[in-house]
């Protein structure tokens, strides 16, 4: 199985992507968010690559069973529902909504990637659901990390290691041949440097440091906490939806309190 990586999405187009097994990472926090989103029963995500294609998207369906939610400069945007948190995305507030997304690097990833022949979201709070997929499918496929806010087409260092935990997860019971491009080696170096502490990583790394000095500090504990919302966001169509076999919460449950971690 061929693994290759992409540091950035800025660079790639959509035809690019066509006809290969994608798997966006976003660790902070799109790829988490969403992943949360959809545990708690969100019906859809639909990312999309601008503001303005939410506003019209959204403007007949707005309102009861359509929310709006993302970011820009990490805050919720004027006129949307809910910001980009995780734990904003609660069992109460999402379950049974179609969700449009925008965020400024995570949710331009998912879009550009909507024609790919399969895209799976992946993040530390999923990476071992994401890697058991990916090795029962057993083809090859590209990791496409989302890059780092205001600085489109920056490298950022969260989604680089967790692409690389994840490659080692993936390899580590030995029942696939892995054969890594350069940049996927890299990513691998990289886990084995900055992969003891999770959290020390997403409190030094840039774009950490930008969400505590705004208020979202809270937000990299649940980012951090690997497995601890084991599902498998997929495309469908052009929308992303939980794997068909995939648990929700029934009503009346309380769905998924993303779990955080202190070291
Ligand atoms: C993005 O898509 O750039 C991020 O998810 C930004 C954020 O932390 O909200």
């Amino acid at each position: 199985m061929k693994i290759d990586l992409s540091f950035t999405s800025s660079s790639l187009e959509e035809l690019q992507l066509r006809s290969k097994n994608i798997v966006v990472i976003d660790v902070l926090r799109a790829s988490t968010t969403v992943t949360v989103a959809l545990a708690n029963g969100a019906r859809e995500v639909i990312p999309v690559g601008s503001i303005e294609s939410a506003v019209k998207i959204s403007g007949p369906l707005f309102g009861e069973m359509t929310l709006r939610g993302g970011e820009r400069n990490g805050r919720m945007i004027e006129g949307f529902n809910l910001g980009n948190s995780p734990p904003e995305y609660t069992e109460a507030t999402v379950r049974g909504k179609s969700i449009i997304y925008c965020t400024t690097n995570g949710s331009v990833a998912m879009f550009k990637s909507r024609f790919a022949r399969s895209l799976i979201i992946g993040s530390f709070v999923n990476l071992g659901a994401v890697a058991k997929y990916l090795g029962e499918k057993n083809e090859d496929f590209m990791i496409l990390c989302a890059g780092r806010l205001n600085t489109i087409g920056q490298f950022s260092l969260e989604d680089a290691v967790c692409a690389g935990m994840m490659i080692q997860r993936l390899g580590s019971d030995g029942a696939v041949a892995l054969e890594l491009t350069d940049a996927s080696r890299a990513a691998v170096a990289l886990y084995k440097s900055y992969g003891r502490s999770l959290l020390k990583l997403l409190k030094t790394c840039e774009h950490g440091q930008f969400l505590t000095e705004i208020g979202f500090g809270e937000d990299l504990k649940v980012c951090a906490a690997v497995d601890s919302v084991p599902v498998l966001p997929q495309l469908s169509g052009t929308v992303i939806k939980l794997r068909k076999d995939e648990q929700r919460p029934e009503p009346g449950d309380t769905g998924i309190a993303p779990k955080t971690v202190d070291s």
